[in-house]
């Protein structure tokens, strides 16, 4: 829960989930209010501390969607976006209205290339605006964050002042988002320290931040923020979101669980239903999860090189980080047979097939599979037992898909 965020629990930081969300800006995904239900179930039962459910000013299917999550989720927060102007505040809040933890989310650009190009408002006007904005959503909900879109091209002066006026008109969270995904770590690290600086208010409230991936920085980018006081990040399920995609749920969570102890933080996360949450996001946003994709990537846990799989058959930590079983992974760590495989993971998957061969049929075995696996990429089990049963012919001429 994000009211674990307290000065009595310094360590904690809270995971704020916007699969529903900015994952769904993704273009081509389309949730429906079953997909997001479904979603939403799956992030709460793995104690997930706020569910950003959607936009309801976007669309009125959207706000029965969210309205829908408000509905069921009983334990974690849901969040519903607005920009900083009446109406979205009014639906965001209305969407919300029956959540056991609602909380709304107001916007505004704030960089100058927001303000001259897109907004093309005054700097006054803009902060009138999150004055009001946030006022009126705090009237309606006990909990309101406030993000200043693009905060990292944002002046700091200029910055700060939105922050102090957000926070002066009732906001409990602070998000800086680095919207076009363009920040270094040191620079995140930097605007967060600069702040605190300058706004003394800010140790009042919950400092959050929101990474895109532009440049595949955005995990590296949320750990500097978190390191520098942070203590709420924005995350999406395999990273989906706005062009190249937000801040992988995935990986930040358990960066987190390998280097809590280091960084002083932990997140209440229950890390074994990453796995199959990967697979239900990928399933219902139709975004397939590329197969080299940190944590829940399909070969996240395979070994198909000789020196690699000699390591991980004498002790799994020799080239394994994570824990399989830790992200509920079904399989676990797995030797996949290729060109590049040695002797120790022929055998290792020869012995798992319950094949039986002496050194001399084994060795004759691994050079008809070597032969085969020179020709393709997986010599899957199938093949192996051809292989092994002398029939390296049939397995070259194998047709099945992984040789
Ligand atoms: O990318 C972004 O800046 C956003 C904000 C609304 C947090 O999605």
């Amino acid at each position: 829960m994000s009211s674990q965020v307290t000065s009595q629990n310094p360590e904690y930081v809270a995971v704020f989930d916007t699969t529903l969300r900015d994952g769904e800006q993704a273009a081509g995904v389309c949730f429906s209010l079953e997909d997001k239900l479904e979603i939403a179930r799956a992030l709460e039962a793995m104690d997930v501390d706020v569910i950003e459910a959607g936009f309801p000013q976007a669309s009125p299917s959207e706000a029965r969607a969210v309205a829908a999550v408000a509905r069921h989720v009983r334990d974690a927060e849901v969040c519903a976006l607005a920009r900083a102007v009446p109406a979205d505040v009014d639906a965001a809040a209305e969407a919300v209205r029956e959540a056991a933890r609602p909380r709304v989310h107001v916007f505004v650009g704030c960089s100058a290339l927001n303000l001259e190009h897109q907004l093309r408002r005054a700097v006054d006007d803009v902060v009138q605006s999150v004055r009001s904005a946030v006022a009126r959503a705090r009237a309606r909900v006990a909990v309101v964050e406030f993000s200043p879109l693009d905060a990292t091209r944002t002046g700091p002066a200029f910055l700060a002042r939105v922050v102090r006026t957000a926070i002066g008109a009732g906001a409990t969270v602070i998000n800086l988002p680095d919207t076009v995904g363009c920040a270094r770590p040191e620079q995140v690290s930097a605007m967060v320290a600069e702040l605190y600086t300058r706004v003394p208010e800010l140790a009042g409230v919950v400092l959050s931040f929101h990474g895109q991936d532009d440049l595949g920085l955005a995990t590296a980018n949320t750990l500097a923020a978190v390191a520098a006081g942070a203590r709420q990040v924005e995350l999406a399920v395999n990273g989906i979101g706005e062009r190249a995609g937000n801040t992988a749920f995935e990986e930040v969570v358990m960066a987190l669980d390998l280097h809590g102890p280091a960084l002083g933080v932990r997140t209440g996360v229950d890390t074994r239903g990453i796995w199959p949450l990967s697979r239900l996001v990928e399933a219902r946003s139709g975004i397939l999860v590329p197969p080299n994709k940190a944590v829940v990537g399909p070969n996240a846990f395979r070994h198909a090189s000789g020196i690699h799989q000699d390591g991980v058959l004498k002790h799994r930590q020799t080239y394994e980080t994570l824990d399989p079983a830790a992200i509920g992974h079904p399989v676990g760590t797995e030797i996949v047979l290729g060109k590049l495989s040695g002797r120790t993971g022929f055998r290792s998957r020869v012995a798992a097939l319950g094949i039986e061969l002496c050194e001399g049929e084994l060795e004759a075995a691994f050079c008809r599979f070597q032969r085969v696996a020179d020709r393709g990429a997986v010599v899957e089990d199938e093949a192996l037992r051809l292989i092994c049963s002398g029939g390296g012919g049939a397995a070259e001429a194998w047709p099945g898909p992984g040789v």
